[in-house]
């Protein structure tokens, strides 16, 4: 017998014949291929809009949890993202929770799709990216090329640099362009305040990674994590700390199938411990957007809101030191003044440069704190010239006065 259900969804199967990539019939399909209990086929769709950025964060919740019901945690996960990138709140952190356990106690290896942020979906830092295809990308790619040097891939590397700069974009693009899944691991889901909890559950997630191998580990909030060890509070966060070395000389040693990025940013306050050979040995300065890079982040905030394009140039040129993050405040902050003019007068005008640079007027950007701490760190303790790239960088900027 065929159900309403049913005649719906061979209805929208049909119409995806005629235009197989449209993403609204993509979503019309999984959500009828749901409602009818069909839930593996309709993970293969989300799956699939998960892929090209095209499942809308309001519906991230509710797959997730259908994902996580089935299994389906790398689904979850990607859900989990999605639902953090669009701003919603309710729901968080009990899901990451549930990813987190669920992810802990299976046994069987989960199958994981590759990566597929790029470097080509990160604005501007050209120099940058140049720097990470060749520390990380083409020794994975070519190990033949680089044992014939005596040198190789994997083992750690720390990505630092102000809050909202794109350090976990940085990441999954480094992930995506090795063609690796991308395994983040934060702060929140490993410390629990049971007694030897925190512990374990940092050594599953290594377990869980070398089961995934290869793959990027990212670790975030590595000075969270692994706080210079003479300023923890008490045992636990120095027993974390030597269970995460242990696991990053576990993945030193074995292989190079597991890559663990970290990111900071306080980089002072990692434990030196972590950052000597073999751990985290490489650093990588993730700088405030430069104007490519605010143009394309600007440009996807801006996606679905009808403005003009020399609005967005004109932005661009007033936002140095301005973070992604940053940015998004502009852009709401623009949108708001749209709405309350719209709702005031009935006026449904685009958001147009008035807006733009109306929000700009007391918005400031939130890197010159961090550049000013980061250039005392460089002034005072630079000895090893660790921070050589921040002194570079500051010297590049005409920023001693803003400073
Ligand atoms: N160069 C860039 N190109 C495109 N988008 C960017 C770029 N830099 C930052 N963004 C965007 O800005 C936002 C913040 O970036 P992200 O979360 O990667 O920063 P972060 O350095 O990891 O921040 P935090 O320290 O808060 O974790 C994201 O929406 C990201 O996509
Ligand atoms: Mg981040």
């Amino acid at each position: 017998m065929t159900t309403p259900g049913r005649s719906r969804i061979d209805g929208l199967r049909a119409a995806l014949e005629a235009s197989p990539d449209n993403e609204t019939l993509l979503l019309l399909l999984a959500e009828a291929l749901r409602a009818d209990g069909e839930g593996d086929a309709a993970l293969d769709l989300y799956e699939r809009l998960l892929a090209t950025h095209a499942l809308p964060a309001h519906d991230a919740l509710a797959v997730a949890d259908l994902a996580l019901a089935l299994g389906r945690l790398g689904v979850a996960r990607g859900c989990l993202e999605v639902a953090r990138n669009g701003g919603e709140v309710e729901g968080l952190a009990d899901l990451e929770l549930r990813i987190t356990t669920a992810l802990a106690t299976s046994d069987a290896p989960i199958a994981q799709a590759a990566e597929t942020v790029r470097f080509s979906d990160v604005g501007g830092l050209d120099h940058l990216k140049k720097v990470l295809h060749r520390m990380i990308v083409m020794p994975y790619v070519r190990p033949d090329l680089y044992a014939k040097y005596g040198r190789r891939g994997g083992g750690g590397v720390m990505l630092y640099g102000p809050p909202g700069c794109g350090k976990t974009l940085v990441a999954r693009a480094v992930a995506g362009e090795c063609g690796l899944p991308f395994v983040p691991i934060r702060i929140e889901d490993i410390v629990s305040p049971y007694f030897g909890a925190s512990e374990t559950n940092l050594a599953e997630v290594f377990a869980h990674a070398r089961a995934l191998a290869p793959c990027v580990v990212f670790i975030d909030e590595l000075d969270a994590l692994a706080y210079k060890r003479h300023r923890a509070e008490g045992d636990s966060a120095r027993r974390l700390t030597n269970v995460l070395l242990q696991a990053m000389d576990g993945v030193g040693s074995d292989t190079t199938d597991i890559l663990v990025l970290g990111a900071s940013n306080e980089p002072w306050d990692v434990d030196t411990a972590l950052v000597r050979p073999g751990r985290f040995d490489r650093h990588v300065f993730i700088t405030p957007p430069d104007a490519d890079a605010r143009a394309v982040i600007l440009r996807r905030l801006l996606r679905d809101v009808h403005t003009d394009a020399r609005a967005i140039d004109r932005v661009v040129a007033r936002t140095d030191f301005f973070s992604g993050a940053d940015l998004r405040a502009v852009v709401e902050r623009a949108a708001d003044r749209a709405i309350d003019r719209a709702l005031d007068t009935g006026d449904e005008a685009p958001l147009g440069a008035a807006d733009l640079d109306h929000a700009l007027t007391d918005l400031r950007p939130s890197t010159l704190d961090w550049l000013r701490r980061a250039r005392d760190h460089v002034e005072f303790s630079n000895a090893d010239d660790r921070w050589e790239d921040v002194a570079a960088y500051l010297r590049s900027r005409p920023i001693r006065k803003r400073l």
